[in-house]
């Protein structure tokens, strides 16, 4: 399947594995990178410099496909130019940046070769991310136990009217479930979805098992 998303982004299939903080670990972003989307760890979690270096080394051990380093919340997180240094000496192919105020990420960014990715819960933050330089954007409508869809709208009503805002490529988020959301986000004239969708990773991920035992824990399935 060929898209802008999985043109920019260099990626076989055009979905993005979702930030998943406490469980996007090496082996994870890895997994899903080798099956051919954008697999991701999270900066947030890892919390120190060296900690991400390791973790990114790790990525890169495990796979020679694309992944990403999730940046999210980091007005909460002091460390953050330090987090962001990191992946850029490690030279990471992608960034997303996501509940959080993105323009900070672009200023440090500035010059370098690494594509971006922005999560938006509405059109003007989409019109900021494209102005800013964004690569492409994730549009996040309602979704379980993390509060960034502020907008309070289903995915599928609010994608159409981001993806009528901006030029740059759209990337539906939330609830989108399996195969069946991914065609419907597709009609809605997205370019890929973003999931953590258990069905999707059951294939790519081999401790899903795991992975499951901790989503019926925090009520995602
Ligand atoms: C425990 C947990 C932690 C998460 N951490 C992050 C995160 O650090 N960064 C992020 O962008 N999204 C994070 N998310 C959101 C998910 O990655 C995912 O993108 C979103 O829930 C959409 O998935 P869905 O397909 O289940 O609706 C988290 C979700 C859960 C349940």
């Amino acid at each position: 399947m060929k898209t802008r998303v999985t043109e920019i982004f260099r990626i076989k299939y055009p979905i993005v594995q979702g930030g998943f903080s406490c469980y996007a670990n090496a082996k994870l972003a890895a997994s899903v990178s080798n099956a051919g989307g954008l697999g991701q760890i999270t900066a947030a979690t890892l919390r120190t410099p060296e900690k991400l270096q390791e973790e990114i080394r790790k990525v890169v051990a495990l796979t020679d496909k694309p992944f990403s380093v999730n940046f999210a919340f980091i007005r909460d997180n002091e460390k953050y130019t330090e987090l962001l240094e990191v992946a850029i000496e490690e030279k990471v192919p992608v960034i997303t940046i996501t509940g959080t105020n993105p323009q900070p990420v672009f200023e440090q960014l500035k010059g370098e070769n690494i594509r971006t990715l922005v999560l938006v819960s509405g059109v003007r933050q989409a019109q900021k991310a494209e102005a800013l330089g964004a690569d492409a954007v994730m549009a996040v409508g309602q979704r379980v136990r993390v509060g960034l869809d502020r907008n309070n709208m289903k995915t599928m009503a609010l994608i159409p009217l981001v993806r009528d805002s901006i030029s740059i490529p759209v990337i539906a988020s939330g609830r989108i479930g399996d195969e069946r959301g991914l065609l419907a986000a597709l009609a809605c004239g997205v370019e890929g979805i973003e999931v953590h969708a258990l069905s999707l990773y059951r294939s790519a991920f081999k401790r899903a098992r795991y992975i499951s035992r901790h989503s019926l824990h925090l009520g995602m399935i």
